[in-house]
């Protein structure tokens, strides 16, 4: 691991490219994955379009002026690979690039350090045709794209990110099948998805570093601190499967650069496929070890064992009054269970803030002093503002100051994180909940040409930036 040069605490927020920026179809855009399931899908079962959404393409000013009088010093966002590469490969928009070259000239001119994202989700839809992350030539492509930002951006981008929560995108794309291309409980897709990533990751890491560029790589990794329910049988095995399934699968090639010890035959018990997996990949782990981890932080996965009955997974997209039920069980392995103990959001996901100080020190433990940085914590809830316009959002200030204060105990207990990342820094589109569900520390008032109206959050966050800046 390079050593990484001290710098002032990043207190920041951040968004991403399909959930924030509209335009869609502007100045050269390519059609992303997100853009034909949003516009086509039966699966999209709200009807809401990241079309337009906040219209951050054209409001990026006002927001990146807000995040710097909110006194934040750091703006996390990704790029959208296909308003940079239209086809995925090959011919590179000029017009996405200018784009992105003002969004980062505007941050540096208000002091704000930008930590930018290669992917976020949202893959070119000509990569997607032919077979997205379950192709191979991926690796590539995703090292091809890389270069191209590195080069175009690398001057004054010091803090890069490959891939945002691979294993979730993957999860979400192959197990649950809420996010495009939708499988529904395929293994093999998920694993061999989750594997591609990791390569293609260690490449793009690999060439940034080969590039000397002075900044600083990683990856961002949704902390999935497994813990295990009172009564549960076998309850060493079944943590040790999900840790492998949740964390071990990405953490250990991106950290360690390697694969997990006993992967391949693990997964030939469990009759999952292994062939793709290649000798050569292990020299590119090994060469592609990052700089530091990126952490989003929300939940822990709470689990039990589960011998009878079939593996299904659940996910909850409807929110209030759903009955859906929220979670996975996968037969002869665990499934997740409810803690009574503690609250949860309307969607099934539960508030826990003491996941940050576990998932912070089993990093730590596990790793050794890899710097962290929490690239996101926040809450999704329905919100309504008041008389005055404003909206009072007293359940996120309680939520998020309790994963803070937990992110402090970890830091005195020596975890060396050097950032926090409000999710998220306005309004957005929620990738199956439209915007129905709200994170900002910004209200974005969809119906009224998206005007931007600080919320209570907004004012409490800028104060305890100030308070721990002293
Ligand atoms: C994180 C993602 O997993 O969670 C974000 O990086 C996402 O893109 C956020 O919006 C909240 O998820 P959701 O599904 O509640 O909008």
């Amino acid at each position: 691991m390079k050593k990484m040069k001290k710098q002032p605490f990043l207190w920041g927020s951040a968004t991403a490219a399909y959930q924030c920026e509209g335009a869609w179809n502007l100045e050269g855009k390519g059609l992303g994955e997100w853009d034909v399931f949003s516009h086509e899908s039966p699966l999209n079962i709200n009807g809401a379009t990241g079309d337009v959404s906040c219209d951050f393409y054209h409001h990026y000013e006002e927001d990146i002026r807000m995040m710097k009088e909110g006194g934040q010093n750091s703006y996390r966002f990704s790029l959208s690979w296909c308003r940079i590469l239209p086809e995925g490969r090959g011919r590179v928009n000029e017009q996405g690039i200018a784009f992105y070259n003002r969004v980062i000239d505007c941050c540096l001119k208000h002091g704000l350090e930008p930590n930018v994202t290669l992917f976020h989700y949202d893959l070119p839809q000509a990569l997607a045709q032919q077979g997205g992350w379950a192709n191979r030539d991926i690796l590539d492509t995703f090292e091809e794209y890389a270069k191209v930002c590195f080069e175009a951006f690398g001057d004054r981008v010091k803090l890069w990110v490959t891939i945002n929560e691979p294993k979730y995108y993957a999860y979400c794309s192959n197990m649950v099948g809420n996010y495009p291309p939708n499988h529904h409980v395929d293994f093999n897709r998920y694993f061999k998805t989750v594997y591609h990533e990791a390569v293609a990751s260690a490449k793009a890491v690999k060439i940034y570093h080969d590039l000397q560029l002075g900044g600083e790589i990683g990856i961002v990794h949704d902390s999935s601190n497994v813990e295990v329910a009172p009564q549960t049988k076998e309850p060493e095995r079944i943590k040790a499967i999900a840790d492998l399934f949740y964390n071990r699968v990405i953490l250990d090639g991106a950290i360690l650069g390697e694969l997990p010890g006993g992967l391949i035959p693990w997964l030939q018990e469990n009759d999952i496929d292994s062939s793709y997996i290649r000798f050569e990949d292990t020299l590119t782990l090994a060469q592609g070890k990052i700089d530091f981890l990126g952490l989003n932080v929300y939940n822990r996965f709470y689990i039990t064992d589960y011998t009878e009955g079939e593996t299904e997974v659940f996910h909850n997209n409807k929110g209030a009054g759903s009955t859906a039920k929220e979670g996975i069980r996968i037969k002869n392995w665990y499934e997740t269970t409810i803690d009574p103990t503690t609250k949860r959001n309307l969607w099934g996901r539960e508030i826990y803030p003491r996941c940050m100080l576990n998932t912070l020190m089993e990093i730590k433990e596990r790793y050794g002093e890899i710097p962290v940085y929490i690239t996101e914590n926040g809450h999704g809830c329905y919100e309504t503002p008041d008389e005055n316009g404003m909206v009072q959002d007293d359940e996120r200030i309680e939520m998020m100051q309790g994963y803070i204060d937990f992110m402090f105990k970890a830091m005195e207990a020596g975890c060396d994180v050097r950032g926090y990342y409000a999710w998220s820094t306005m309004d957005l589109y929620s990738w199956v909940n439209g915007y129905e569900k709200r994170y900002g520390l910004v209200r974005v008032d969809f119906d009224n040409n998206c005007r931007r109206i600080p919320k209570k959050s907004y004012f409490w966050y800028q104060k305890l930036i100030q308070e721990h800046q002293k």
